[in-house]
């Protein structure tokens, strides 16, 4: 059986989380593919709202298996509290939750390195969520890694010892003031080590494998968004890990012919965290009542996020480098009471009207070129059947769907499990 994704479309913070668990009863598995303690994923059901950052947007469904795969990076301490956490909602991971023995670890010293290159940026700082993310890729990409499966090795402290000896020089090296108790740090570490080694490791490509061939159904859950991808993102302002489509293949060991449905979450209207070019972002009363609306601010750091106006050309984007099949719109019912929207369908780029998002889309470079719709005013969050939406908000969806070639499947218009309009 095929495997589905599931994607953020934009600079992440889509929904991703909302969906997959609304998702989840279809699936027999759900896997994280990449990034780390950096996502943090909402869920809200029973009037409850529940963050997830490493664990799969699964593990409230009793019937699925959860697992975090080898593109993942694990931080043991951050993954403890989220069992913690899940502990005390009598959820019974131990059954359910399985790793992979090839995700890497974020070492205490990882997070220093993070805080450390950060500082010595200065203004040309990338507003990392500072989780260590960057750091142990770069462990990854130049071997010097360690990996889930190393604890299980008698030596592996050796090797810990000597990775974190050299990442303590590099510190020293950034010539900034980073404050740190490395032994009070690494009690912790090792504290949740031990948590972390009572679960369950697999070789999880194989897992994948033959879960496949016996048809099990397979749901690939994304972190981050499109726009943050080390390769096709919005470079250097972006996450060091491919959250695009092809990141799933790499990172659960996924042959690419074995990939079934792409759906792809986007917002509305745009968000973004952290630093970088946004093209559509406001700086006025709508981006604000968006923003308040919106309630958004950061799920893993508190940070407000920037808010503007639907980009199209991103969007087209990013559903051409993922093959997305399916869209998901989440928030809808955050832009209600606006007069009239804004969706971004070009840009003005060095004197030309182009469709296509170029290599540079810093402010300097880019004019937005706008379409103009009417908004809505009805409150969408207690609708539930498609036929409730109003013509404004049926006006704004058809011409994405035109726009994009793809149909929008699920409208979300609220937090809820419950809030959510199949189409
Ligand atoms: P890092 O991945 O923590 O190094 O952060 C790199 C950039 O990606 C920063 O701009 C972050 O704000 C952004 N970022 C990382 N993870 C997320 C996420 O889950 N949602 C939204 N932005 C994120």
């Amino acid at each position: 059986m095929a495997v589905d994704l599931l994607l953020g479309l934009q600079w992440g913070d889509e929904g991703k989380g909302k969906i997959v668990d609304v998702l989840t009863s279809k699936y027999n598995i759900i896997a994280r593919f990449q990034g780390g303690p950096n996502a943090g994923h909402t869920l809200v059901f029973n009037g409850k709202k529940h963050v997830l950052h490493t664990i799969p947007s699964g593990i409230f469904h009793e019937d699925a298996m959860n697992l975090v795969g080898n593109g993942v990076v694990i931080d043991p301490v951050i993954f403890k509290k989220e069992l913690d956490k899940l502990a005390e909602q009598d959820v019974d991971y131990r059954k359910t939750l399985l790793i992979s023995r090839k995700a890497h670890l974020i070492l205490p010293t990882h997070r220093l390195l993070d805080a450390a290159s950060e500082a010595s940026k200065g203004k040309a700082k990338i507003g990392s969520t500072l989780k260590g993310i960057g750091p142990t890729y770069m462990d990854k990409t130049g071997r010097n890694g360690i990996r889930v499966g190393d604890t299980e090795l008698v030596d592996w402290k050796d090797k810990y010892r000597a990775l974190a000896n050299k990442h303590e020089a590099m510190i020293d090296f950034y010539d900034v003031d980073i404050q740190y108790d490395l032994e009070e740090l690494e009690k912790d570490f090792f504290e949740a080590i031990d948590v972390l080694k009572s679960l369950t490791f697999i070789d999880s490509e194989e897992y994948i494998f033959q879960a496949m061939k016996s048809g099990k159904s397979i749901l690939a859950e994304g972190a981050q968004g499109s726009l943050l991808d080390i390769d096709f993102g919005t470079y250097p302002f972006v996450t060091s890990s491919n959250t695009t489509a092809a990141g799933a293949c790499t990172g659960l060991g996924i042959a690419p012919n074995k990939i079934g449905e792409v759906y792809g979450i986007f917002k509305a209207y745009t968000t973004r965290v952290g630093s970088g070019p946004f093209p559509t972002e406001l700086f006025d009363e709508d981006g604000e009542t968006m923003g308040r609306v919106g309630h958004e601010f950061g799920a893993t750091t508190g940070r407000s996020r920037r808010c503007g106006w639907l980009d199209l050309v991103a969007l087209k984007y990013a559903c051409q480098v993922n093959g997305v099949t399916q869209l998901m719109m989440m928030k809808g019912d955050v832009l209600s009471g606006f007069k009239s929207l804004k969706i971004c369908t070009a840009y003005r780029y060095k004197g030309e009207t182009i469709t296509h998002l170029p290599y540079n889309i810093d402010p300097e470079n880019v004019d937005v070129i706008y379409t103009e719709m009417n908004g809505w005013k009805e409150d969408l969050t207690k609708m539930t059947e498609a036929s409730q939406l109003p013509k404004e908000l049926n006006d704004y969806i058809d011409f994405l769907e035109k726009e994009l070639e793809t149909p929008i499947k699920i409208v979300s218009v609220g937090p809820d499990r419950k809030q959510t309009i199949f189409r």
